[in-house]
Parts: structure tokens; C-alpha cells; sequence
């Protein structure tokens, strides 16, 4: 007989179709330890309220410590018949109690419980992510700091604009990473609100003290409207909006990822334990990983857009569609987990092909801002300084060269302004290496190897402190 939390007044049994459509226990069992958590504060409340006696009490507590060590263990398993997971555990009580399990639910609903639950799932586990997030600033910035001074080629529309430090573009995916730390951080404070005591949405005439389990719970408060208590899910949806984010950031580095593993790039080799093979093509290395991560981000934003669209035009307080929060939630949960540990270990274990880096960092004419900024610095209008730099440009396209194998001859051919340029000892000519153009790069938030050591000393600061 299915066990319900409600049958009182309703003569036979709900229909088959019902049941298939309402039941939740399917995946709502992962709540079970915090639903457990919450009825032991919930028990203690009872009892300061007089509801308990010092016996039952004991007995229930013991009684809800057994009960979790039986579903750890897996002897405890919520059958079909459970409707949801404070269904399942109910039975689990009075298996162990009879009627005295009958009393815990003075006082409490499902709606409120379960979004209790749910906020303390989703604290405890948005620390592992966090936990996971630092994982892969720290990868990025060890391959960062080996790589501070690996001139590479800088791009803006994916083509050669300026040489920049490799370290520095590693360390421009750690910043969107601290960010979303930095935003699970402040989703917390939000978060660390406990709505038991709301009831079904108007508390409850009993004397509890939700401040009391608020505090139990490591909750900061106790939520202040009742109805807003098992009304809200902003907590829920904010946190998906962060996953979101947190998603396509993966999902942009995992597109730099595919892009230097390519033939065509050649900036990095993955290591074999971080990469695939192809079931046709023997001589296949694929970027799997770094895919994963780009397309599973689709899945972290369709969760998001999944809940709004649930609770946008919700009436309060408590409806039924909130069941429908779990799944997008737990599946973000999930995908998160798997996909940042392998982020990490693709990133940590990658070989940077640094003569590769160095050798393609000038092409594309990547120095024409240089020598362009050298003749602002003679006194030429930019204006003038980028036309000239722009024809010089064309002329070594037209005589299939680069600026590399120019001669100061040549530079006076196209223009006067670089003529004036050409002193005592001075050629624009030193402006053409790579490393100069980077070290001279050295304002605050530039690609100078020093400034990417000092950033790196900033970022690991805020790291340890995350
Ligand atoms: N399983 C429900 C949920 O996830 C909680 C139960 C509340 N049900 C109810 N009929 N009030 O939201």
C-alpha cells in the first residue's frame, strides 16, 4: 500500500496515473541527510516547546540517527510506494518508532521542509564546488606562471592583433573563475535563510522557535514572512544563474582548448590521460574534455531558463510546480562536479608547445602597434603614426616579407616620419621584437612578464583566501 502522508480524507486510493506523475522519490532521495538533519532540529524544538517528553525525545533522536546510518549504509532504500523523500522517511521513523514517530510533524509541512532541505543541500554542496573552482585557478596558474614570460600571439576576432604573455591569457581565465567564487560567496549570505517554522505558509500555533533551528541549521536567520518562506526559490534560481555562468566560462576556455590543440594552432599537446582517441582513425587525439565543457554548458543554462520559466507567474505561496526545481538543480549540481575536476586535470597536465608560441607570437604583422606607439613617442599624430605603419604593411604584403627582414632603407621608402625616427644608435627597427613589445607592456593590468607576477601574487592571495 503506497505510504502517504495524507490520506485522511479520501475514500480508495489515488489513481495509478496520479501516483506516476507526483511521485518525486526518484530523485529527491539525495535530500534524505538533510531532511534528517532537519528533523533531529525539529525534534529538539518539540521538546523545548514542551511537545516531547526528555524520553521521546532521546528515543526520536536516536531513533533519526539510525535512520540516517540505515540509508548511508543502504538498508533504509525508499521503496515505489514513497511518494517523496520526507514520505520515505517517515515510514522509515515509525518502522523504528510506531506512534511516538507520528509526532515529529507537528508543526511542520512538507513546504516548508522541503525548502529547508533544499538550501541546505545546495550550501553544503556549493562548497565542493567552490572547493573544485580553486582546483582549476590553481592549474591555470601554475601552467600561468611557467608561462609568464612565453611570448604568444594575442588575438581579437581570432586573428593576430599584439604578442601578448601565454601566462597572461591563462591568467585572463582565472579572473571569470574568482568572480563566480566570489559570487557563490555572496549567493551564501542570501541563501543562509531557514524557512522551518513557516508550516505550510502561515507558521504554526504551536510555540516553536525557528530562530532556534535557523541557528541549529547554521542558517543566519530564520526567514521573516511565513508565506515568502515556502513561497521563494531565488535562492535556487540564483544559484543556477552562477552555475550558468560558471558554465560558460568552461565553455569558453574549453573553445580556447580546442582551438590550441588543433594542427593548425599546435599551442599545446594534451596528455594522454586527458585526451581520446577515434574508433576509425588511429592517429586521432581528440579534445573530449574540453568539449564536454563546451556543450554541457548548454545544460547548465537550460536548467536555469527551466526554473524561471517555472515560477515566473507562480501565485504564492507554496505550489506544486516547485517540485519542479530539483531536477534542473541536482543536474547542475552534478554536471558541475564531473566536468571542473577534469578541467582542471586537462589543464594542469597540458604541455605548451613554448617554441611554437614564441615563433608565431610576431606573425600577422602582431608589431604594427609598436612601431606605430614608437613614432607617437617621436611626436607624430597617431593618426599619421598608423597610416604609415598601415602602408608599410601593404608594401611588405606586396613584397612577400615581414617586418622582420626589413631594413631601415626600406622603412625610409614608405615613409618620412620613420626616416626622422632613424638616429644615433635608434632604428624603429628595435621596436620589432617580441619580448620588447611585452616588457614594455608594464602599466598595471599589461602583459609585461613583471605584471603577470604580480598579478599572480594577487590572484594567490585571493585563491588561499577562497
Ligand atoms: N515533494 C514536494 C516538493 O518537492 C514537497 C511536498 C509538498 N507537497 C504538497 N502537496 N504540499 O515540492
Amino acid at each position: 500500500k503506497p505510504m502517504r502522508l495524507w490520506g485522511g480524507r479520501f475514500e480508495g486510493g489515488p489513481a495509478d496515473a496520479l501516483t506516476r506523475l507526483s511521485v518525486s522519490v526518484q530523485f529527491d532521495w539525495r535530500l534524505a541527510p538533510y531532511d534528517l538533519l532537519a528533523s533531529r532540529a525539529h525534534a529538539r524544538v518539540l521538546h523545548r516547546a514542551g511537545l516531547l517528553s526528555e524520553d521521546e525525545l532521546t528515543r526520536m533522536i536516536g531513533a533519526l540517527e539510525d535512520l540516517e546510518e540505515a540509508c548511508r549504509s543502504g538498508s533504509f532504500r525508499p521503496t515505489v510506494a514513497d511518494e517523496d523523500v520526507h514520505t520515505a522517511l517517515e515510514r522509515g521513523l515509525l518502522e523504528r518508532l510506531g506512534s511516538l514517530g507520528g509526532k515529529l510533524r507537528a508543526g511542520r509541512s512538507r513546504n516548508d521542509q522541503v525548502a529547508t532541505d533544499l538550501r541546505l543541500y545546495l550550501r553544503d554542496h556549493v562548497r565542493h564546488i567552490v572547493s573544485r573552482l580553486v582546483e582549476l585557478e590553481t592549474a591555470l596558474m601554475s601552467q600561468a606562471e611557467e608561462h609568464a614570460a612565453t611570448a604568444a600571439p594575442g588575438m581579437t576576432h581570432l586573428q593576430h592583433a599584439q604578442p601578448v604573455s601565454f601566462g597572461h591569457q591563462l591568467l585572463a581565465h582565472v579572473h571569470p573563475i574568482s568572480r563566480d567564487i566570489d559570487r557563490l560567496r555572496d549567493w551564501d549570505r542570501r541563501a543562509a535563510v531557514s524557512p522551518l517554522g513557516a508550516g505550510a505558509l502561515a507558521g504554526s500555533s504551536l510555540p516553536l522557535d525557528p530562530q532556534a533551528v535557523a541557528e541549529e541549521l547554521g542558517f543566519s536567520a530564520a526567514a521573516s514572512n511565513s508565506m515568502d518562506a515556502v513561497a521563494d526559490r531565488d535562492f535556487a534560481a540564483e544559484f543556477l544563474f552562477c552555475a550558468a555562468m560558471i558554465g560558460i566560462h568552461l565553455s569558453r576556455l574549453g573553445e580556447e582548448i580546442v582551438l590550441w590543440a588543433s594542427q593548425e594552432f599546435n599551442w599545446i599537446e594534451m596528455d594522454d590521460a586527458y585526451s581520446t582517441g577515434s574508433s576509425i582513425m588511429p592517429q586521432k587525439k581528440n579534445p573530449d574534455v574540453a568539449e564536454l565543457a563546451r556543450g554541457k554548458s548548454g545544460r547548465l543554462i537550460g536548467n536555469l531558463m527551466s526554473l524561471l520559466t517555472v515560477l515566473k507567474g507562480l501565485p504564492l505561496t507554496y505550489n506544486r510546480d516547485l517540485q519542479e526545481d530539483k531536477e534542473p538543480i541536482f543536474d547542475t549540481v552534478d554536471t558541475l562536479l564531473l566536468v571542473l575536476p577534469a578541467m582542471s586535470g586537462l589543464v594542469a597536465t597540458m604541455r605548451v608547445n613554448t617554441a611554437r608560441l614564441e615563433s608565431s607570437a610576431p606573425d600577422g604583422f602582431a608589431l604594427a602597434t609598436d612601431l606605430a606607439e614608437l613614432l607617437v613617442r617621436k611626436g607624430v599624430a597617431f593618426r599619421d603614426a598608423h597610416e604609415a605603419v598601415g602602408h608599410l604593411v601593404v608594401w611588405c604584403q606586396v613584397n612577400d616579407t615581414t617586418f622582420e627582414r626589413l631594413t631601415e632603407d626600406d622603412l625610409a621608402k614608405i615613409s618620412p616620419h620613420f626616416a626622422a625616427a632613424t638616429g644615433e644608435g635608434t632604428s624603429p627597427l628595435d621596436v620589432l621584437n617580441v619580448q620588447g613589445a611585452l616588457a614594455s607592456r608594464k602599466a598595471h593590468g599589461g602583459t609585461a612578464p613583471d605584471r603577470v607576477h604580480d598579478q599572480l601574487a594577487v590572484l594567490r592571495e585571493i585563491v588561499d583566501g577562497q
